[in-house]
């Protein structure tokens, strides 16, 4: 027996890596486009939420970039049950079981520690690596991974490095995210090894200070209607 059949057998009830690439396919197919979040006052985590909502976009990645990312976590599980919330920017396994035990219902990594994506193997929601690189995408590979965030995606390669992954990496899927906007979506969307896209370009900081919600929600909804 090796140490996943091992852990198999202690716990049935987690769920297999094909379960938690078929969570990922289903959440992001749902939302086409996932806004990169970084909330930094909590009187704007619910109207935030809800501008987003409002232009079409109901699965958020809540970041941990700041203190308040667990906060806003909770809150928006508790009090917005229709949006799919997931968190961003954990980096290592105390900030999954964190995530998790906030009611984080999928999490997405900038890149990939061995510890970290063995610890996504385990964890009751799927983890979404982040990778920049074929040895990057191969280390998750064989850890059972086969969707991932490419990020930072533009200086990464861009649409060139997914039309180059797609030879060796048949079955893998992407997320690209970072440097993403209207002006380059459609390109990214395109691609067949591309299952949604991800960003915060609809959540200018401007707009957030002054709490022009109105703006986020145009500019989540314009986003949708380009991949229309
Ligand atoms: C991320 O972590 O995904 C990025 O910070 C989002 O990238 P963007 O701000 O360039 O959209």
């Amino acid at each position: 027996m090796n140490t996943l059949q091992r852990r198999k057998a202690h716990s049935p009830e987690l769920p297999d890596m094909a379960s938690h690439t078929a969570r990922i396919d289903e959440l992001c197919a749902a939302a086409r486009i996932l806004p990169v979040i970084k909330i930094e006052r909590e009187a704007d985590i619910l109207p935030l939420a809800d501008a987003l909502a409002a232009g079409g976009l109901h699965t958020l990645e809540i970041t941990l970039r700041s203190d308040l990312g667990l906060e806003a976590i909770a809150q928006l599980r508790k009090l917005r049950p229709d949006l799919r919330i997931g968190a961003g920017t954990v980096l290592d396994e105390s900030m999954l079981i964190e995530a998790v035990a906030a009611g984080a219902e999928f999490i997405v990594t900038p890149g990939g520690t061995q510890a970290l994506l063995e610890a996504g193997r385990e964890s009751p929601v799927p983890l979404l690596p982040g990778v920049s690189s074929a040895s990057e995408i191969m280390l998750g590979y064989n850890l059972g991974y086969r969707r991932f965030k490419l990020f930072p995606a533009e200086l990464a390669g861009g649409v060139a490095a997914l039309k180059a992954f797609r030879g060796p990496f048949g079955n893998v899927r992407f997320c690209p995210t970072g440097g993403l906007n209207p002006g380059n979506l459609q390109q990214y969307m395109q691609q067949p090894n591309v299952m949604c896209v991800g960003g915060s370009w609809m959540l200018e900081d401007a707009w957030i200070r002054g709490g022009d919600w109105q703006r986020v929600t145009q500019a989540s909804r314009e986003a949708l209607q380009l991949l229309a």
